[in-house]
């Protein structure tokens, strides 16, 4: 089927354009020295993770256990779930993973005591071992124990306690993936972890404790850490691109991100043009998320887009190129994430041709 057959509003990716921002990356990656953990929360779907693997990363990284519940589900066997949990219910199915799944590696972001006794109390009960990542706080002030006297005491707790092992340190710096201009955000990545790279010298290292894995880093923020000692970089976007991503600029431009493609795409069919510079579109907020401003309409930037509540998107036309009711146009969404958990499908087009269909599994699993 064409690509413009396909009733809309629907998802679809350039699997070529995919598949070479998986290269770059891969390459890029590299090229620095580090290893890849990508991300999954951006697409849910593990023929995607398979693919990131068969591309070279060494795992995935998910969101949440319901994330990686599909993951697991779909054969992907080497997951780090990279938000704590809390809770009864939480615990018995991450320990219910590791019964189930006994030959995957399986790791557990926490950052509090409270996290390591309810997790080794079930594990312990089940007899199994569970590896756990300590995050600590980065600049983002999200999760994360501060690095210090605490981050200590809960990673000897974590060693003096049977059901758990320590496997190591998440340090993710969120709020600095979108900051504009290539170097300043280079230089705040770094120093936003100077302080956990100084204590694993000075405090760690010297009692042996020093993280096997340290885990972390973005599409944006990626070539920070070479020479860091991170050993696992986290970023996600990158297979897919988003309009957000494209303006942060990279080590060639300021302005604009072209280390990798925009690959996934909102197609949308113009239903109503009740003035000659305005035109509505059948993907408002449940198609295309806006938390992180508004899509763009492609090869048209005469257009703008303005959310016209949940299913309508107001086309503001700023020339004298009016559309046809019936048209379809292809949008760039602002954000990945949360635009693809508007949907059940994803398709795959190749030369202007769906050549598959791949249902989102993970999709609305925040669990
Ligand atoms: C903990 C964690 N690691 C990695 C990523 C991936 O970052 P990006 O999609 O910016 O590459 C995210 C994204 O939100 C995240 O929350």
């Amino acid at each position: 089927m064409k690509l413009e057959n396909l009733d809309t509003p629907a998802l679809f990716i350039d699997i070529d354009t995919v598949e070479n921002n998986l290269t770059e990356m891969q390459r890029r990656i590299d090229h620095l020295g580090l290893t890849l953990r990508p991300h999954t929360k951006a697409h849910k779907i593990p023929q995607l993770a398979r693919k990131q693997i068969d591309f070279g990363a060494k795992g995935i990284c998910t969101s949440k256990l319901g994330e990686a519940e599909i993951m697991l589900e779909g054969g992907i066997e080497d997951i780090l779930i990279t938000t704590p949990i809390a809770g009864d219910n939480k615990v018995q199915r991450l320990i219910k993973l590791h019964t189930q799944y006994p030959k995957a590696k399986l790791y557990q972001v926490i950052d509090h005591p409270l996290h390591v006794e309810s997790i080794a109390k079930l594990a312990k009960q089940s007899q199994v071992e569970v590896n756990l990542l300590i995050e600590v706080e980065s600049g983002q002030q999200r999760c994360g124990v501060v690095v210090g006297q605490d981050l200590l005491a809960l990673i000897e707790k974590i060693v003096d306690t049977q059901g758990v092992n320590y496997s190591g340190i998440q340090a993710y710096s969120g709020h600095l993936q979108l900051i504009k201009g290539f170097e300043e955000r280079q230089k705040q990545a770094r120093t936003a972890v100077t302080d956990l790279f100084d204590y694993i010298e000075t405090e760690l290292k010297p009692r042996n404790l020093t993280p096997q894995i340290i885990s972390g880093g973005g599409t944006g923020t990626y070539q920070a850490y070479q020479g860091l000692h991170y050993t696992e970089i986290q970023a996600g976007s990158y297979l897919f691109m988003d309009a957000s991503y494209t303006k942060i600029g990279d080590e060639q431009n300021q302005d604009a991100n072209r280390q990798f493609v925009p690959a996934l795409k909102v197609l949308s069919t113009v239903i109503s043009h009740p003035t000659p510079n305005r035109a509505v579109i059948d993907a408002g907020m449940k198609s295309l998320s806006i938390d992180l401003g508004m899509p763009t309409v492609d090869t048209r930037q005469d257009i703008t887009y303005q959310c016209g509540g949940d299913e309508h998107g107001i086309l503001h036309i700023d020339s004298h190129q009016t559309l046809n009711i019936g048209q379809t146009l292809t949008l760039t969404p602002s954000h990945c994430d949360t635009t693809l958990n508007n949907f059940d499908y994803l398709h795959v087009v190749k030369n202007g041709q769906v050549v598959d269909t791949w249902k989102i599994s993970g999709r609305g699993r925040s669990d």
